[in-house]
């Protein structure tokens, strides 16, 4: 989603403002535009478009090196993307940049327009900048001014600010949306994530909801919602900028499926001792896994995937019933929980704002809580009763490929130590079933990764089609929800995903000659009943491309083509499986010619709902 970025300093704020918006791309983003200050008073650029183009338009309209400024990227929500409607908006005397959305605007715009402002754009952050200017016109004094405009606003926001009459000053103030305030020798910066200024510090300060930074060259100062001036203790980032970067790779998303073998093995060493279930580092008492009655996973998007492997292996291994809810679902049904229960969110980056609002609503109910979560000191973790942190490192791509992997072992790991404390596997049961994790990761996870020649066949055979279809069985089934989003999402192919048995059910009527189904077929148990429902669509004049193991000859004789993985133990090959489909739709998004990366109309990090 938007993107925000705000420089002080001695270096040139339009060429870092411009690189913390190249970072900050990856939220994904239409239109960009940023106001710095010049010897003339502010100047603003925008342009519809990429980051590229704004840094070509600044070239020719910014002659003179300015120190100080605020750049963004904006995600429309109020109004198409257009350069009017891009950000900063503002007034002669004040401009902003906004991430989030204003849901009071048009009262306000009403109360505006009667006071004698115009308006421009279609957008809600238009409003909230003229109702900064009117607050500061009649205060006169800057914190207050802020203080008093954010007093009227419902909905989320963070906020960067500069004003006229201080040149050489940004403000930046939130709620409910990511702000962080970077500090350098070299100046100081806000930013909706660290990755903006990364390469200049990894040093940074988290502001509250509701508290107010004000930027210089050489000072960071925070104020409470009050306006009395508050301490904050300096953070260090645990990422350097060169984990934020291709290394060679062509594509973020490449690179990050990649990485899959070293983040799961970090991720595992940091929750295992001896490869047997340790969460002491972020859960020191086992109370907190005892007498749980049923366990709800919320999130969104692929993050709720990861939390359908979750509640297989929760429910085949600990047998502790587990639902699993989409945030935007769950948190306006009213839900029915109960005291003894346990609520799990899983998120990336820790500040969807579903989740964040389905999380803070079971906090009310005084459920207890964990999340599992990328981003170190994120909302979502930081709200939460615990967090076991994954270990992806920085996910740049749009698609989330290793983030889903790591949360799919914690889940994997938290089955086990709940299995223990259900007492339903001995010690040596569950080591057996980590340590064959383990060999995964060093030897079927990287066969996989060195020989993509199958899938990258059928990838390019599947991106012919308009519809594809996956199908699959138990966790089967969950991997083809996720396959298909990952699919649809970078390649714009329409797919569908159904439990096999199901597809007969109303969908196999739209399966004609060719039409590309994918059966994902690597758990045993289900190799009959699946050789089966190949069998129905083949006979309709289905194209199938099944994921099964290598031995799996009941399932490699009834397809047409095959991506196999090794044949590792049943709660082993999600693992395998999960780099072939994401492969998959990667290899069909770059025959298709793709922006793989930053797919059209999405965003990385989703802070509205
Ligand atoms: O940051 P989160 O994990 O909370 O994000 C959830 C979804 O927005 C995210 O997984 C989305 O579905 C991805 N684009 C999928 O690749």
């Amino acid at each position: 989603m938007c993107g925000i970025i705000g420089y002080c300093g001695i270096n040139n704020a339009e060429d870092i403002i411009i690189s913390g918006l190249h970072a900050l791309e990856y939220r994904g983003y239409d239109s960009a535009g940023m106001t710095v200050f010049t010897q003339n008073g502010l100047k603003t650029i925008k342009t519809k478009g990429r980051v590229a183009d704004l840094e070509n338009k600044a070239k020719i309209m910014f002659l003179e090196p300015s120190g100080c400024g605020i750049g963004h990227t904006r995600w429309a929500t109020h109004g198409k993307p257009s350069e009017t409607n891009a950000h900063p908006h503002g007034t002669e005397s004040v401009m902003i940049v906004h991430n989030g959305i204003i849901e009071n605007y048009n009262e306000i715009k009403k109360f505006l327009s009667e006071r004698g402002y115009g308006f421009l754009s279609e957008t809600d952050t238009e409003v909230a900048a003229k109702l900064l200017d009117y607050e500061y016109k009649n205060e006169k004094d800057k914190i207050k001014a802020i203080i008093n405009t954010v007093n009227q606003l419902k909905g989320s926001y963070a906020f960067g600010i500069v004003f006229k009459d201080e040149p050489g000053t940004v403000y930046g103030v939130k709620k409910d949306s990511p702000l962080l305030a970077g500090l350098s020798g070299q100046g100081n910066f806000i930013a909706s994530d660290i990755s903006a200024f990364l390469k200049y510090t990894g040093d940074y300060i988290r502001p509250e909801d509701g508290e107010i930074i004000r930027l210089t060259s050489d000072s960071v100062s925070v104020y409470g919602p009050e306006g009395s001036p508050v301490e904050k203790k300096a953070e260090k980032a645990l990422w350097n900028s060169a984990a934020a970067e291709k290394s060679g790779f062509r594509h973020f998303m490449l690179k990050e499926i990649f990485e899959e073998p070293k983040v799961l093995n970090d991720t595992f060493d940091s929750i295992t001792k001896d490869s047997y279930p340790d969460f002491s580092e972020t859960i020191p008492d086992d109370s907190f896994f005892e007498g749980i009655g049923t366990i709800h996973i919320i999130a969104c998007g692929t993050a709720m995937h990861a939390g359908l492997i979750g509640k297989h292996y929760i429910e085949k291994l600990a047998r502790i019933p587990v639902n699993v809810e989409i945030a935007s679902e769950f948190r306006y049904k009213d839900p029915i929980l109960s005291k003894n229960d346990m609520v799990i969110v899983i998120s990336q980056s820790g500040e969807t704002a579903d989740s964040l609002a389905a999380l803070r609503l079971v906090n009310k109910m005084n459920i207890k809580t964990l999340s599992v979560v990328n981003t170190y000191g994120s909302t979502i973790a930081r709200e939460s009763s615990h967090v076991i942190y994954t270990k992806a490192g920085p996910e740049i791509a749009v698609a989330s490929t290793k983030a889903f992997s790591v949360q799919a072992v914690v889940m994997l790991i938290l089955a086990l130590k709940l299995s223990e404390i259900q007492g339903r596997l001995t010690k040596e049961e569950i080591l057996k079933i980590s340590s064959s994790f383990k060999n995964m990761t060093k030897t079927s996870l990287h066969n996989v990764l060195c020989n993509t020649q199958n899938i990258e066949r059928a990838a390019a055979t599947t991106a012919k089609h308009q519809d594809v279809f996956f199908i699959g069985r138990g966790y089967d089934n969950y991997l083809g929800m996720e396959a298909s989003l990952k699919l649809k999402e970078i390649s714009y192919i329409h797919s569908e995903a159904y439990a096999a048995g199901e597809l007969k059910h109303g969908t196999i009527s739209l399966i004609e000659e060719n039409t590309p189904v994918i059966a994902i077929a690597t758990n045993k148990d289900f190799y009959e009943k699946m050789r089966s429902n190949i069998e129905e669509v083949r006979s309709r004049g289905a194209y199938v491309i099944s994921i099964c193991t290598e031995n799996a000859d009941i399932i490699k004789n009834v397809s047409d083509a095959v991506m196999t993985i090794p044949d590792d133990d049943e709660f082993s090959k999600p693992f395998t499986a999960a780099a072939v489909i994401q492969l998959f739709a990667y290899y069909g998004a770059l025959a298709l010619g793709r922006d793989i990366d930053k797919p059209r109309n999405l965003a990385k990090s989703v802070t509205v709902e």
